[in-house]
Formats: C-alpha cells, sequence, structure tokens
C-alpha cells in the first residue's frame, strides 16, 4: 500500500506537539495544555467550568511540566550513586503550591499571558487553592522551606511525613471566641500529589516478642505482631528554582492492610467488618493541633511510628537496589535527619530492620544507626519534650522496646565507667525515666543514636548545651552544633511581595533569589529620597491589600495611614500576646484620659491559632477580640487606635500579611523561643522588629544593626537572677499606675460584654500565681520600646531608611545558608545537578 504522504507529515508532527501539549514553556503550548486538562482530565467544558476546574487544570498542566524533571533528577541520583537525604518530619506546612510552582519553573509571566488570553485572571484562580496545612507552625513550615532549598541548592532531598486527611483545622471566631472546624483538604482532590500504591509497606503494631532459637546456640528475637496497617505513599514533586532539580516530598496513607477481618466476615457481619478497616485508617485522619505541647496520646505514638516504619522501608529498599547488603556502605549514601523528636523512633526501627531483618550484628548496626541519624531540637519547653509511658511501649512496639532497653543498657555501662558509677549523672542521661510510671525519654533516644544534634538559633543552642541537655553535652560535646534557622526568600519574598522583589531587582538584579547576601547591595539605596520613596509605595499598596482582606473576614474598617503593628503566630502563654494586649490596654487608657495624646495612629493586627484543649491560650484569643470590640468603636479613640483580630492565620494570609507590616512584634520570654522564623518573614519584608533577646531575634537584631531594632526586655540571665531572687509580680502591679489600672481593667467587667469575671483566669496567672512568663517584669520596657516606635515612625526618612537596612542585611536568614551547612557538616552531600538530556 502506497503511504498517504499527508498521514505521514501529521504523525511526524505529532510527537512535537504531544511534547508542547506537555513540555513547552511557551503561551500557546500553556494554552494547549491548560485546555486539555480541562477537556480530558476534567471532563470540562466553558459551559460547565469553575473555577476549581480553571485552577486543577493549570496545576495539571503545571505537573507535566515537572514530571519531565522530576523523572530526570530521580534517574540522576541512581545513575550518580548519590547520597541521599531524608528529612523526616511529621509536619510539612506546604501552603499553596501553584504561585511557587509558576515561580520556580520561570513561567509566572507566560501563565499569566496565557490565561489572559483565555480571558481568565492567574490571581482568581490562585486564591482557589485550598493550602496544604500538614502543620502547626514554624516546625512545620521549616520543613517546606528546608524543601524549597535542597531542591534549589541540587541537594538529593526527600521529605518524608503523613498525609494528612484533615489537616490544621480551620479557625473561626464566633462571639470572640476561637472554634475549630475541620479542614477537608482533599475533598475537592490534589492536584500535585501521585499515589503510588503498589509501593506500599506493612506496618506492624502489637503482639509479643519470641525468642527463637537458631542454629548457633543464640537465640533470634521475633516479633509476632498483633496488626498491620499499609501505608501507601503520596508523592508531590519539589521543584528547584531556576535548574532542572526536582525532589519528592513522599506522605504515607494509612490503608486497612486486609480489606475485611475474614474471621468477622464470615460470621456473616459484613458490617463490623468495614469498621475495623476504618479502625487502621484512622491512623492518618488527622494532624494533632498542638504546637509546643506534648499530648501523650496513644494514636500520636502510632502516628510516629507508622509513617518512621514506612519511611524507613522505603529507605532501605532504595539503599538494597544498589547496594545490596553492603550495609557498611549506608551512612556514606544516606542522611536522616529527625525534625524534633517525633520521628525519634527511627533510630529503634533502624536498628530492628538491620538486626531482625538483615541480620546486622548488633555492634554494627549501632555503628551504622549513629552515623546515619542527626536531630534537631526544636524547644526548650519542657512540656513539649516528648515521653511515652513504657507499658504503652510494651502494648504497641514491644520489639523497639527490648531494643530501646538494649541501648541504654550499653550507653549506661559507658557512662558508669566514664563517670565512676556517679548516679546523678546515670539517672540524668538514661533513656528511661525512672519514679512513677517509667517513661521513654525520646530526646535521650534521640541524643544517643544520633552524630549531630542541633539546636536552631545560637542562644537556643547554648541553652540546651548548658540546661536542657547538659550531662549529654558534658558526655558527648563533639555532637552539639548550631544551625540557624531560615526561611526561604522565593516564597516569602519573591512570591508574597513582588512589588517589593520588583523594586530590589531593578535596582540590584535578581541574584539575591539564590543568593540573598546580594541584598546588601540595596544598602546604598537606604539613604536615597527616590527609593525610600518607592519603598513606602510598595508598602501602601500591601497595606491596602491587607485591608480588605481584613475588611472582608472582620468587617472591621483599617487605613493604610496608620502603623501596622502586627503579632502573628501560635497563641501560647510564652510567646505574650498577653504583652501585646496589655501594652493596646494602656495605649487605650492613656487615650481615653488624655483624648489629646499625641499618639501616631496604629492598627494592632493578631493572628495565630490556639491549640484546642489549651483554655488559657483561648481565652487570650477572646480577650484580644473583646479589646478591639470595645476600643473599635469608641468615638473618643477616633480611629487613633484599631485592634484587629484575623481569623484563621495560615500560610497563605502570612503571605499577604508580612508584606503589609510595619513592626513585627517578637517578644517572648527570654530563653524560651527556640528560634522563630516568623521575625525573619517580617524583616525581610522590611517591617521593624520590637523584640526580646530571645531565639533568633538576637542574631537579626547582630545583623540589621542595633540602631534598627526596637529591643526590650530582660535578658535570659536577668530573668534567671530575678527569679532566683524571687520574682513576685505584684512589685509591678504595685509600682507602676500603668500596670495596675490595666489589671484592674481587664479583671472589672469592662472588656466582658456582661459575661462577669471572664478574664480573671488571665488576672490570676499575672499576679495569683506568679506571672510564669514574666510580663510584668517586662511591660514598662516595652512600653518605652512602642513609644520609640512612635516617635520613630513620624521621621518618615530614618524610617525608611531601618527598613531598606533590614532588608539588605537579611542575607543570613535564608533558609539556602542553613541547608548549606546541614549539607556540609551534618550530612555530607554533594550537589548533584541535572541535566535533561534528552526531550523525551
Ligand atoms: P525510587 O527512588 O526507587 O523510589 O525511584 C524513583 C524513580 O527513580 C523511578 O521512578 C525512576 O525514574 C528512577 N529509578 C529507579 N530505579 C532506577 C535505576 O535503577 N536507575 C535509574 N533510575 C532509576
Amino acid at each position: 500500500m502506497i503511504p498517504d504522504p499527508k498521514k505521514q507529515t501529521e504523525e511526524a508532527a505529532r510527537p512535537s506537539l504531544w511534547q508542547d501539549y506537555h513540555k513547552g514553556m511557551d503561551v500557546e503550548s500553556i494554552i494547549l495544555s491548560f485546555k486539555n486538562h480541562m477537556k480530558y482530565t476534567m471532563a470540562k467544558d466553558h459551559y460547565t467550568s469553575t473555577s476549581w476546574d480553571q485552577f486543577y487544570s493549570m496545576s495539571r498542566a503545571l505537573m507535566d511540566r515537572l514530571i519531565e524533571r522530576w523523572i530526570a533528577t530521580q534517574q540522576t541520583y541512581y545513575n550518580t550513586d548519590a547520597k541521599r537525604i531524608y528529612y523526616l518530619s511529621l509536619e510539612f506546612l506546604i501552603g499553596r503550591l501553584l504561585g511557587n510552582n509558576l515561580i520556580n519553573l520561570m513561567i509566572m509571566d507566560k501563565a499569566r499571558a496565557a490565561l489572559h488570553r483565555m480571558s481568565l485572571d492567574i490571581e482568581d484562580i490562585r486564591r482557589v487553592e485550598v493550602d496544604a496545612g500538614l502543620g502547626n507552625g514554624g516546625l512545620g513550615r521549616l520543613a517546606a522551606c528546608f524543601l524549597d532549598s535542597m531542591a534549589t541548592l541540587e541537594l538529593p532531598g526527600y521529605g518524608y511525613g503523613i498525609r494528612y486527611e484533615f489537616g490544621i483545622f480551620r479557625q473561626i471566631i464566633r462571639n470572640g471566641f476561637q472554634v475549630e472546624i475541620p479542614d477537608e483538604w482533599l475533598r475537592f482532590g490534589n492536584p500535585w500529589e501521585i499515589p503510588r500504591p503498589e509501593s506500599s509497606f506493612e506496618v506492624c503494631f502489637g503482639g509479643t516478642v519470641e525468642n527463637r532459637p537458631t542454629r548457633t546456640s543464640t537465640v533470634n528475637p521475633v516479633w509476632v505482631h498483633a496488626n498491620t496497617v499499609l501505608g501507601v505513599p503520596y508523592d508531590t514533586p519539589i521543584a528547584g528554582y531556576k535548574n532542572n532539580t526536582v525532589n519528592t516530598l513522599r506522605l504515607w496513607s494509612a490503608r486497612s492492610s486486609e480489606e475485611f477481618d475474614l474471621e468477622i466476615f464470615n460470621d456473616g457481619d459484613y458490617v463490623a467488618a468495614v469498621e475495623n478497616k476504618n479502625l487502621s485508617e484512622v491512623i492518618s485522619k488527622v494532624l494533632y493541633p498542638n504546637d509546643n505541647i506534648f499530648s501523650g496520646k496513644e494514636l500520636r505514638f502510632k502516628q510516629e511510628y507508622f509513617f518512621v516504619s514506612c519511611s524507613l522501608q522505603d529507605i532501605v529498599r532504595r539503599f538494597k537496589k544498589q547496594h545490596g547488603n553492603h550495609f557498611e556502605r549506608f551512612p556514606s549514601k544516606v542522611a536522616v535527619q529527625l525534625n524534633d523528636t517525633h520521628p525519634a523512633l527511627g533510630i529503634a526501627e533502624l536498628m530492628r530492620i538491620l538486626i531482625d531483618t538483615e541480620r546486622v550484628p548488633y555492634d554494627k548496626a549501632w555503628e551504622i544507626t549513629q552515623e546515619t541519624f542527626a536531630y534537631t531540637n526544636h524547644t526548650l519547653l519542657p512540656e513539649a519534650l516528648e515521653k511515652w509511658p513504657v507499658p504503652l511501649f510494651e502494648k504497641i512496639l514491644p520489639r523497639h522496646l527490648q531494643i530501646i532497653y538494649e541501648i541504654n543498657r550499653r550507653f549506661m555501662r559507658d557512662v558508669a565507667s566514664r563517670f565512676l558509677n556517679d548516679r546523678n549523672k546515670l539517672a540524668n542521661l538514661s533513656l528511661i525515666e525512672e519514679g512513677g510510671e517509667k517513661q521513654v525519654r525520646m530526646a535521650h533516644l534521640a541524643v544517643v543514636g544520633s552524630h549531630s544534634v542541633n539546636g536552631v538559633a545560637a542562644l537556643h543552642t547554648e541553652l540546651l548545651k548548658s540546661h536542657v541537655l547538659r550531662d549529654f553535652y558534658e558526655y558527648s560535646p563533639e555532637k552539639f552544633n548550631n544551625k540557624t534557622n531560615g526561611i526561604t526568600q522565593r516564597r516569602w519574598l519573591l512570591k508574597a511581595n513582588p512589588g517589593l522583589a520588583s523594586l530590589i531587582s531593578d535596582h540590584i538584579g535578581t541574584s539575591w533569589t539564590t543568593n540573598l547576601d546580594d541584598l546588601r547591595k540595596l544598602e546604598p539605596f537606604a539613604d536615597n529620597p527616590d527609593f525610600q520613596k518607592a519603598f513606602f509605595d510598595v508598602k501602601r499598596r500591601n497595606k491596602e491589600v491587607l485591608c480588605k482582606i481584613i475588611a472582608d473576614e472582620t468587617r472591621i474598617s483599617i487605613t493604610p495611614d496608620a502603623i501596622f503593628d502586627i503579632q502573628v503566630k501560635r497563641i501560647h502563654e510564652y510567646k505574650r500576646q498577653l504583652l501585646f494586649a496589655l501594652g493596646i490596654i494602656i495605649q487605650y487608657m492613656r487615650l481615653k484620659k488624655n483624648p489629646g495624646i499625641d499618639l501616631y495612629p496604629r492598627v494592632y493586627i493578631c493572628g495565630g491559632k490556639s491549640a484546642p484543649g489549651y483554655q488559657m491560650a483561648k481565652l487570650i484569643i477572646k480577650l484580644i477580640n473583646s479589646i478591639g470590640e470595645v476600643v473599635n468603636v469608641d468615638p473618643l479613640v477616633n480611629g487613633k487606635i484599631k485592634v484587629v483580630f484575623l481569623p484563621n492565620y495560615r500560610v497563605s494570609t502570612a503571605e499577604k500579611i508580612f508584606p503589609a507590616a510595619d513592626v513585627s512584634e517578637q517578644i517572648s520570654t527570654a530563653g524560651m523561643e527556640a528560634s522563630g522564623t516568623g521575625n525573619m518573614k517580617f524583616a525581610m519584608n522590611g517591617a521593624l522588629t520590637i523584640g526580646t533577646l530571645d531565639g533568633a531575634n538576637i542574631e537579626i537584631r547582630e545583623e540589621v544593626g542595633a540602631e534598627n531594632f526596637f529591643l526590650f526586655g530582660k535578658t535570659v540571665e536577668e530573668l534567671a537572677e530575678m527569679r532566683g531572687r524571687g520574682y513576685n509580680p505584684w512589685d509591678y502591679y504595685h509600682a507602676n499606675r500603668d500596670i495596675r489600672e490595666a489589671l484592674d481593667l481587664l479583671d472589672s467587667d469592662f472588656f466582658c460584654n456582661g459575661q462577669a469575671r471572664l478574664f480573671r483566669p488571665i488576672y490570676d496567672s499575672l499576679l495569683t500565681w506568679g506571672d510564669h512568663y514574666c510580663h510584668l517584669a517586662d511591660i514598662e520596657d516595652y512600653l518605652a520600646a512602642q513609644d520609640r516606635i512612635d516617635q520613630t515612625y513620624r521621621d518618615q526618612a530614618k524610617w525608611a531608611r531601618m527598613a531598606i537596612l533590614n532588608v539588605a542585611r537579611m542575607g543570613k536568614f535564608s533558609s539556602d545558608r542553613t541547608i548549606h551547612q546541614y549539607a556540609e557538616e551534618i550530612w555530607g552531600a554533594k550537589r548533584i545537578p541535572v541535566t535533561i538530556l534528552n526531550a523525551d
């Protein structure tokens, strides 16, 4: 048969058309791809498509463009036999991905143009995306920033965690109180994930350990488990910025390992069989909404083991694929970073896999484990330290308990020999806490099983060494190091604040997007009136955007002419939202007493979620709302002060808040905030910090210069000395009329709106119960710093200079710097650039 020349040319043309659909970065290809997904993925046409369909189609068009690089990246890791970095974290607070992926693939403008050609607005479409809220706060968002930096630095990084069906709850404010609504983020589907049920693993729980004889004289412990659950991985691509790297975030979802419990099924109780299935699937249902609080729930323990076991089985599987049973090579090919102690069970799990499954001798297994793991501590608060009761361990992970006891036995033997049997040292260092119900101290397991222990800011690391982990520091000082946290400038400046990003790039070029130290080139512009004006113009536009959000969400009308003074973060007593609230009450009282007082107009904005069971934090939310209800409508105030509680603070609203801030409140009690990362996001967007010498505030102040930072409050040492003398908050109450009147007003029914004595627990915590977080000891100094802010803001040129210098000196706080240090000093990881050789 003679070939039809027309058909031949069509066929020849097809591959390139096919390629364009999926890979083309030009406007035409993006339009084709979008339409293709609208029709063939969503099965929608212009009669039926919703904004969700548009978001989904655009995201899938982007996924196509990521997949090419994703596969190439993963193949490159195999082909180069790269050392892989596994970041184990119970939280990844990703937020939205569409804008982030468009930026990292460098096609934001093309996508905007493509959508515009179809009469669609990219901003409308981006707003449709639901936040992936799989985290509580700083720890989870840090993990997300780290993924971005690892991919941008071309490091072979993986995130491993849980695919919670319900992320952090949605907060609504009803009658001034927080109400929690389940976060059904997956209800309409998730365009960014690919399920891989074929790569599932079984996870075992319960049962007993039997000692089975071997052919030699020894016995083999065998874990005869009671139940199994399946972990199904869902993969999300993590694109690097301006490169070909696409790493993987692998999140595990729990599935019943057997479709039905056969026994029950045979008994004829079909419904009970299905109910049992749900019992195992509950493991990945919901994120525990506690930040810096250990709740000790059995389901949480199961979550921790579930994701750790799946992840380690997967890591060992990947290692064996290239290296077979040569486990002596394991630490040179695998680094596991523990994001807090939540995945610390991984240490016992790797030991179990190596000893029980792979038959590696104990000593060798221990050496491999220690060389592989590294632990990041995230908190100094005693109530946040994880301790699991031994009986719970015995019930759920009997083999792991046995292994932990053996680790401890050997460790105690070494400690005894080093410290001549010092009983105190043994008790302090033991993995097991005695007295009352025995408990396994997870931080101790993490330290002993790792070759590196790091804090997340200089002060935090010093306090770990001198207090929380002092005896461990004495025992193995070489393990301890500091890795000051950072944030990715791609999300928190380039994406969140396009106005400022353009202004910067117009003056110093774009190199700051991958080398944040280059922001220093802005310094010469700090006094330039034109630049200052442009800087204020950007800030004003960002403030207008926030005004609109606040009006929509709260019906409170505010003016961008005012100073935007903002505290957004989880609500916690140690973060001292109460200090913020007392400061507002005192300003309000001053205004009431003297309406002519010259106060620069200010909008106080607070946002953040409380753990649902944390009554004091919930009452603080109510207090701030109540203050707003009184102040915002008081004609005497005349709009000089406005108080806003912005509900449901999350990553996507944070991206609107930081760029609009003038003042960043970082006012935790010194020695209590490990690092903070919100402080960095504010400063990078040109807000000035009012802050204590706590966490990374100290390093921020060092970088930006003391003259560009509003410092107040007692230092760690001063607080310790004060507590040593016996801190009595009543002294401050009696000595300072402002404090006294503010507290009396708080305790009166003034803000209560009829609910008598509503805020008595707050009054009591500050006076009767000793003010554990030292609000009253710091408040006078805080108010003085607030007065300095009021005065400084009036000198717009001075303020602009200070704010611009803050931006210019933020280089240190890029998560690229942090990750570079982890890679060099802890992981021994190398850059693996990815080239796309064959377009197919
Ligand atoms: P995993 O890392 O084993 O989960 O595999 C992820 C991806 O790596 C696969 O989808 C492949 O694209 C790639 N890959 C897996 N095995 C090999 C190999 O042996 N050589 C090169 N690439 C591989």
